[in-house]
């Protein structure tokens, strides 16, 4: 497969391994209604942000919907330009080195985008999708990265989103470009989009059928009289006698004796003179899907709308560009169930948790939502007070000028920023709790987090891969001891099955480790740093 290389790959591929684990802090003053929601709006950037949440949410995210700065080049829109965010700029040079200086502006979104995509995709369930929105200025850098990252054989669809509803007359190619991409990619083979479901509108009983509402369709086929003349012959109706011969150069949809059990069945109906055409009745207890394919061509969802949005919620434009959270909502729709978790980390306005809202009060569904947004300013007063207004409903002006009331869609979110590393140059940080050594020391030597009912009171912290992983850490209390010996080992919760123990030394010695499955690792310089 073909790959894009750029000014400072190298130092990105695997730049991932090398970005240490941070704890989320929780900020109850900036978290809004029900505390146990289940939803995260996180400050800060979200490399470390994506990182952190590993240990909590690896391969445990359904549908990620992302929309990365689009790199228009234009300084004055902060937003879509991360290349003039200073925190942005400052990685960039520590992490590509003198090389930085000699990156152009896509080399630069390349090296930004390459490592968050490889944490997403971490995060991403085994049946998960991901759908990155972009337009023609990076589309086919990220066709490129997606493809290297995600699998060219996972590549969905490159949906075309017609955003713009009003044709722009003023650019220089007098090209008005109406459109943007969303590139969606599945994690694993054979998965589906839900589809669109059926317009059932169309389906009444006017003539009191038995079999239910039915809506009329043409039975006219395909095929020419030459390629199918079975299909090429006249229909008769029984009742009046009068004949509908088909047309010139097209046959039936059906051959003869299927027709004629059709209109014995009373399924075809006959148009009052010879020169109309019979079509025949579907019924809706016969459909065999209740969605139909999902267009790759979005329309009918604009722009303007998500702008709309926000001027209601806020009463002015406090941020341009926000996606219509109708868009994000369709996504989401073709690609979760009720309880499952959606992540969006370039979070700007919150227009994704707002989607996962309407959608849970729309179906009654509990689906969760993950908000990652670099800027606290965006963070804090756009995207909190988006979120808590939606939940909580507001007051706005309409077209009118009159007060109107929206209901509140109900919920809440917990609002995190990056804490601290994990480590410092001795180990784990001294505060670290019991439960977060824990976490990572199961997510690092499984690479699955640690299981839900874990209660953090006990050495044992789950299995997974058919491994039971065990740690003896010196701030658990029915323990008291992080040195393996035969007495800690005789009174360690039963797993029958090989066991991998951590402690911070062992006095057993090789051959009963051995014969017992276990294999012992030393805190704190097997454990894993990154
Ligand atoms: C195009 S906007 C997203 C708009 C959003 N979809 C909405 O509807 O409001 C991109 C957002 O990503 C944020 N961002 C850029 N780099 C980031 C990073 N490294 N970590 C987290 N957020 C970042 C920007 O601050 C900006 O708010």
């Amino acid at each position: 497969m073909p790959t894009l290389d750029w000014i400072g790959k190298q130092a990105v591929v695997n730049h991932h391994k090398d970005v240490p684990f941070h704890l989320l802090k929780q900020n109850h003053a900036l978290s809004v209604g029900e505390s146990d929601s289940g939803n995260l709006l996180i400050e800060g950037d979200n490399l470390l942000a994506l990182k952190a949440l590993l240990p909590y949410y690896a391969g445990k995210v359904k549908c990620i919907y992302i929309d990365p700065p689009y790199n228009t080049g234009n300084e004055n829109w902060v937003y879509n330009d991360n290349v003039s965010n200073p925190a942005i700029q400052e990685w960039l040079g520590k992490v590509v080195g003198k090389e930085a200086e000699d990156l152009s502006r896509h080399d630069k979104w390349l090296c930004m985008m390459y490592p968050r995509l490889v944490l997403l995709r971490e995060l991403l369930r085994e049946d998960g999708v991901i759908f990155v929105s972009i337009d023609d200025n990076e589309v086919a850098h990220l066709r490129c990265i997606m493809d290297e990252i995600f699998g060219q054989q996972h590549h969905l669809a490159t949906f075309i989103w017609k955003s713009r509803q009003h044709i722009d007359s003023r650019t220089k190619t007098r090209i008005s470009v109406d459109h943007e991409y969303i590139l969606s990619y599945g994690k694993n083979l054979g998965i589906q989009l839900r589809g669109r479901e059926r317009d059932l509108t169309k389906f009444s009983n006017p003539d009191n059928d038995s079999r239910g509402d039915w809506m009329s369709r043409s039975i006219l086929g395909l095929a020419t009289k030459e390629q199918r003349p079975n299909l090429y012959y006249s229909i008769t109706n029984p009742e009046t006698g009068m004949s509908y011969p088909p047309p010139k150069n097209r046959g039936w949809r059906y051959a003869k004796e299927t027709m004629e059990a059709k209109i014995l069945d009373g399924c075809i109906l006959f148009p009052k003179t010879p020169s109309g055409r019979p079509r025949e009745k579907v019924f809706e207890k016969d459909l065999k899907q209740a969605y139909t394919g999902f267009p790759s061509v979005i329309d009918g969802i604009f722009t303007n709308e998500g702008t709309h949005e926000v001027r209601r919620i806020f009463g002015e434009q406090v941020f341009d560009f926000s996606k219509p959270p109708q868009l994000v909502k369709e996504l989401i729709q073709q690609a979760t169930g009720s309880e499952d978790i959606v992540l969006d980390s370039f979070a700007g306005s919150g227009s994704t948790g707002h989607a996962v809202l309407q959608l849970n009060r729309e179906e009654r569904s509990s689906r969760r939502f993950i908000l990652i947004e670099l800027e606290p300013e965006i963070a804090r007063y756009i995207a909190v007070v988006r979120l808590r207004r939606v939940i909580e409903g507001y007051i706005y002006e309409n077209q009118r000028g009159n007060q109107q009331h929206e209901f509140g869609l109900g919920g809440g979110f917990t609002y995190y920023e990056i804490g601290e590393p994990l480590f410092d140059a001795q180990g784990f940080r001294k505060e670290i709790s019991f439960e977060d050594v824990a976490r990572y020391v199961f997510f690092t030597e499984t690479g699955a987090p640690m299981p839900e009912s874990t209660d953090g009171k006990t050495p044992f912290l789950g299995c997974a891969n058919g491994i039971g992983v065990y740690l003896l850490y010196e701030k658990h209390w029915a323990i008291g001891e992080n040195v393996l010996t035969r007495s800690v080992l005789n009174c360690l919760p039963p797993y029958d099955g090989p066991k991998v123990i951590y402690g911070t030394s062992c006095r057993i010695g090789a051959t009963t480790l051995k014969r017992e499955g276990i294999t012992f690792r030393q805190i704190p310089y097997d454990v894993r740093r990154v």
